[in-house]
């Protein structure tokens, strides 16, 4: 049972949201949460957790001189710190190169040089994309076909990861999980974009033709599942993360406007994200046989309710990013 650890990105969404649970449910484990408040972070998202629990460094992963400072000492490295928009890596992919590439090495080196056990936090898209009528899914044999900066960036970190596994034969983990929804989700992506622009009189932006597929997971259930790779996966393994929820954006949008209380028509088609990955799918089966995992969360629409009630009750965090993040999405087009 790791008793000391360090959470890169820990005050962004998905990575916050592991803070808390481990705060929760495990109360033996002390975090150390490393984090370099980007845009997409955010101090107030770890605020009230016990402070003999839950450290802060303000800091970035690029940063070799820090991680000598600070992962010494410590028994594993959870590694969620990105850049994770697709949209902004389209507009400007440099971050991203930083980040998630060379951020992941430095980890990694100091990760080899203290010894430590290293989760790495990655994304089904690094599998690519489906058609629609194929009745395959992700499964860890999938070949990596990134698509796009962001995917091929955290393609490029896998790779260092399973390399440096190999090669030096770091205690690695990977897991690849599809796409999250919960509280503390960035105004940028498309459940928060969509939910807050209602709450704020404007029309939610649908790319395409609405059809592209995500299978979305409730990110309490992608942090019980970072826990149980953490404590019982196989060394150098990769376990895929999902919970059976494909659907299509045109219908999560409707269930929205729904819940809402909006006509299913109120809503504006915009210019398409080039190369759009059509769908993800992830097939689960490893990580549910081998590790015993299950979701908690299995009824989107319910999970869906609650996220949509925690951006009502909570316009105080979401306020101060709204207007940029619009603006930024006006310039282009969509
Ligand atoms: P996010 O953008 O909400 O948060 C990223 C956090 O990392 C922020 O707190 C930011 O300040 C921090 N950060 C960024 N660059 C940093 C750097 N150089 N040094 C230190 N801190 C830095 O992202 P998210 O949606 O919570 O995603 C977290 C991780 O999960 C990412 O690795 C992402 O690829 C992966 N992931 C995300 C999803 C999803 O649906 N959002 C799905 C699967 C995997
Ligand atoms: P996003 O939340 O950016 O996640 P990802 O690109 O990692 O899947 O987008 C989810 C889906 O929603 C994706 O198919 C793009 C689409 N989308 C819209 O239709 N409108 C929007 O305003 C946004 C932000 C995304």
């Amino acid at each position: 049972m790791p008793k000391n650890i360090i959470v890169t990105g820990g005050c962004g969404f998905i990575g916050s949201n592991f803070v808390h649970y481990v705060a929760k449910n495990h109360p033996e484990t002390h975090v150390t949460v490393l984090d370099a408040l980007t845009y997409a972070g955010n101090i107030e998202n770890i605020k009230g957790l016990p402070a003999d629990r839950v450290e802060f460094v303000h800091g970035n992963i690029c940063d070799a001189e820090l991680l000598d400072k600070i992962v010494p000492g410590h028994d594993a490295i959870v590694h969620y710190a990105a850049e994770s928009h697709n949209d902004n890596s389209i507009a400007d992919p440099e971050p991203f190169i930083q980040s998630n590439i060379v951020g992941t090495y430095r980890l990694l080196e100091a990760a080899r040089k203290y010894d430590v056990r290293y989760h790495q936090i990655s994304t089904d898209e690094v599998y690519g994309d489906l058609a629609l009528d194929d009745s395959h899914r992700f499964t860890p044999e999938s070949p990596y076909r990134p698509s796009s900066p962001y995917s091929s960036s955290k393609a490029s970190a896998d790779m260092l990861v399973r390399a440096w596994h190999r090669t030096y034969g770091l205690k690695t983990t990977i897991s690849n999980c599809s796409n999250n929804y919960g509280p503390y989700q960035h105004v940028e992506k498309f459940i928060p974009r969509q939910v807050t622009n209602i709450l704020d009189g404007i029309r939610p932006k649908l790319y395409g033709n609405g059809l592209n597929v995500r299978d979305w997971i409730h990110t309490e259930d992608h942090s019980s599942a970072v826990w149980a790779i953490l404590t019982k996966g196989r060394i150098g393994e990769t376990y895929l993360i999902g919970a059976n929820g494909e659907r299509n954006n045109l219908d999560v949008l409707h269930d929205i406007l729904r819940v809402m209380g909006q006509p299913e028509d109120a809503f504006d088609w915009v210019r398409d994200r080039p190369g759009h990955d059509r769908r993800y799918a992830i097939d689960p089966t490893k990580l549910m046989t081998e590790l015993g995992w299950k979701p908690k969360h299995t009824d989107f629409e319910s999970g869906l309710k609650q996220t949509i009630q925690w951006y009502t009750d909570n316009e105080d965090w979401w306020r101060p990013a709204k207007a940029a993040t619009e603006a930024k999405y006006k310039k282009q087009g969509q």
